[in-house]
């Protein structure tokens, strides 16, 4: 149990450090959530920064998540505080990306006022299922070079992850039943205890969080005054 609180903790202080807060004070000493769309976030960082300070602010809240669902796990697993949870892997993971994208959106660092969880989320679903997430990232930058509307392709990229995991279970099944899952962890499993089970739920929840985070964004969306992506500071 302790260690569990640790794996969390740790992950949602991971998650919440504040990369775009700290780049808009160490490049141009602002907070970038005085500018632009008025958010913590890579693609907010882009429109105040510049291209490279919000490329590096995605890539490393990117890294947050990865962190937090692989190594964060890993870590404990060597250095267990008492007993390891006993837990299914998958889940444990998921639960340890999901603080981090907490901690991304309400960061202890910054008044809990951090970014939409798109790029930290993403890097926890990069650590624990990539090839699924090749598929997300080429319909989330396919999406904005269409429609210069990040808050389009994040929502979009987050919708297409669980119907992707449900696409491959489907497949999968066709070809082989629960062999596929015997095979892949060396133990007769149900669909319960299965990878695709935990990313299906988990993917879903992730999405009603983006779509959540990006209730102006919808709004504007619906209203015609979105933002669409550019580059240069905007009060
Ligand atoms: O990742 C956040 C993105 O989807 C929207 O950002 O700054 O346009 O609200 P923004």
């Amino acid at each position: 149990m302790v260690t569990l609180l640790a794996i969390l903790a740790v992950s949602y202080l991971i998650g919440s450090i504040p990369t775009s807060i700290m780049a808009g004070k160490m490049l141009k000493g602002i907070d970038v959530r005085d500018f632009g769309s008025g958010n913590a976030g890579g693609t907010n960082a882009f429109r105040v920064l510049g291209w490279k300070a919000g490329l590096t602010v995605t890539l490393i809240d990117i890294v947050k998540g990865v962190i937090a669902a692989v190594s964060v796990v890993a870590f404990f697993r060597e250095h267990p505080i008492g007993n390891f949870p006993d837990m299914n892997e998958v889940a444990l993971r998921l639960l340890a990306g999901m603080c981090a994208v907490i901690g991304h959106v309400f960061t202890v660092f910054a008044g809990f006022k951090g970014g939409k969880g798109v790029s930290t989320a993403a890097g926890m679903l990069i650590g624990i299922a990539p090839v699924s997430m090749l598929i997300v990232v080429a319909i989330f930058l396919l999406t904005v070079y269409v429609s210069r509307y990040v808050s389009v392709a994040s929502i979009l990229a987050a919708l297409a992850f669980p119907l992707i995991i449900a696409i491959r279970k489907y497949i999968f099944e066709l070809g082989g039943g629960l062999d596929y899952y015997i095979r892949l962890f060396g133990s007769p499993l149900s669909f319960h205890d299965s990878l695709d089970y935990h990313l299906m739920i988990f993917g879903l929840i992730v999405a009603l969080a983006i779509l959540y985070t990006h209730r102006a964004n919808i709004r504007r969306l619906l209203s015609g005054t979105e933002n669409r992506l550019t580059f240069g500071r905007r009060a």
